[in-house]
């Protein structure tokens, strides 16, 4: 199943409403990394350590060395970095935010699941979409994994936290399993303002007219609250919680004009938005550390598009963190997206380059440009079609006998597709698409097609190199998965 295109779109999935999916694969780690030390032997000694930190693994296991070597490129905190411009740019507009830049990606599956209230049979724990080392700690897929940590340690009204998150996801050019994502939230506490002969209402009315205004066309056609789409939560009066969504959409409404007009004023004629009047509107969401909730879309070259997830937090998690008096908001947004709009940056796999053709183009004192791409070195696609090994064709011994390690049941999630290509060409593949599928009439077995985009952004590939690279591909697929090619 194909992740939809914002990653916030994994998290509106109602928890318990699970799509269908086959079995979990089985396969050994594969882990072996550079910056990451396997204590002993090797890979069975089942410990790493990443940054002076050890974990066990066990056969939860699936972050591959590629995705481990990720994390001290903290690419938000790259100076001149896109990210980089972007976190500070959005930052400018939270004056007095206590900001977080530094926090550990790996955390436990209760600071990422539980303490936000997924349930334990929701999607988005799943090892087909999230990267494990092992049952309890997982790389963090949002930043939101840090929510209840922060709002325990109590040390603001109000706090940003930016930070790098992973994702086991498809491959395109607007998809990368390790991406950046800041998340915000402001909360008020009722005691307070009792004790200044105020409701919390008026209080955060007071906050809410001290936010800059703007002139831009923002359409807001539903209800603050709906008993069954957006719900009031209990505790939450309606007079806070309108007063508490006016401030989460005038800020956030702030920040989008503000990333917008900067685009605009900074480059002349050139940029694109330039002559298009910005239009946002917000729609209702669900995810299960808010409600009511909102996604924030912006009308972009012709389409909407979501760029963040917000809502009002839910009391429990304000309780379990030992601060029942606070109540507020929260938001989650992706740096990738609104820098690749900020700078038209064509392909998200840019943003992980070294190459100063790459990163000469930007600058934290200088006006906001448009990117120009150093090169369009020609693509390559390959064609890859197989069966899946089904229980009934290994019974029948059609297919040929899987590697060990492989899956020995009917289990398939396209995204092993993604990590087999991403762990064999790195970089260099830019998309992976299925082109065909189809069930045979008589055995029954379901055939796949995937085309693979080969292009590498900094210069062209040889044919041999690409040949090469589709083979290994081929091979780790009969080897990983146990396909037999067609
Ligand atoms: N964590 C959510 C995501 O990654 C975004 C979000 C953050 C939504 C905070 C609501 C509040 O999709």
């Amino acid at each position: 199943m194909r992740i939809p295109s914002f990653p916030t779109a994994l998290y509106r999935q109602l928890g318990g409403k699970i799509p269908s999916r086959t079995l979990k694969l089985k396969r050994s780690p594969l882990v072996v990394s550079r910056q990451v030390r396997w204590n002993s032997a090797g890979p069975s000694q089942k410990e790493i350590t990443v940054e002076g930190k050890t974990y066990k693994t066990d056969s939860w296991m699936n972050t591959p060395s590629s995705i481990l070597d990720a994390i001290p490129r903290r690419l938000h905190t790259q100076p001149d970095h896109p990210l980089t411009i972007t976190r500070q740019l959005i930052e400018s507009r939270f004056p007095g935010y206590k900001t977080h830049n530094n926090l550990f990606p790996i955390v436990t599956t209760q600071q990422n699941f539980d303490s936000l209230g997924f349930p334990p049979d929701h999607v988005g724990r799943s090892r087909t979409d999230t990267y494990y080392v092992n049952k309890d700690t997982v790389l963090r897929t949002h930043t939101s994994a840090h929510q209840a940590d922060t709002f325990r340690k109590n040390e603001a009204d109000a706090y940003l936290i930016s930070a790098d998150v992973y994702r086991r996801d498809a491959i395109d050019r607007s998809h990368y399993p390790v991406f950046h994502q800041m998340e915000g939230a402001r909360t008020w506490d009722r005691r307070a303002a009792e004790k200044q002969g105020k409701t919390l209402a008026q209080i955060i009315w007071e906050d809410v007219a001290k936010i800059p205004k703007h002139d831009v066309k923002v359409e807001d056609p539903n209800p603050t609250i709906h008993p069954e789409r957006n719900p009031l939560q209990e505790g939450h009066s309606a007079d806070e919680t309108e007063a508490i969504a006016a401030h989460l959409k005038r800020s956030l409404e702030d920040v989008v004009v503000a990333i917008f007009n900067a685009a605009k004023t900074a480059s002349d004629a050139g940029f694109a938005a330039a002559d298009e009047p910005l239009k946002v509107r917000w729609v209702e969401a669900y995810f299960p550390f808010t409600s009511p909730s909102w996604e924030l879309e912006v009308f972009w070259q012709g389409d909407w598009l979501e760029v963040l997830g917000s809502g009002i937090v839910q009391q429990s998690i304000l309780n379990h963190a030992s601060v029942p008096n606070r109540v507020g908001w929260a938001f989650g947004i992706g740096l990738e997206r609104i820098a690749m709009l900020l700078y038209s940056i064509p392909d998200i796999r840019l943003f992980w380059s070294n190459d100063k053709r790459f990163l000469s183009q930007f600058s934290a004192s200088s006006p906001i440009k448009r990117f120009v791409p150093f090169s369009k070195y020609p693509a390559c696609f390959k064609d890859v079609s197989f069966w899946l090994r089904t229980l009934s064709s290994a019974a029948g011994g059609a297919s040929p006998t899987p590697a060990p390690g492989a899956s020995t049941t009917a289990s398939f999630h396209e995204n092993d597709v993604m990590e087999i290509a991403r762990e064999v060409c790195g970089d260099v593949v830019e998309d992976v698409r299925l082109t065909d599928e189809f069930v045979h009439p008589k055995t029954g077995r379901r055939s796949m097609c995937y085309r693979v985009n080969y292009r590498h952004l900094e210069r062209t590939l040889t044919n041999e190199e690409t040949n090469d690279l589709h083979e290994k591909f081929r091979q780790q697929l009969v080897d990983k998965l146990g396909v037999e090619l067609r």
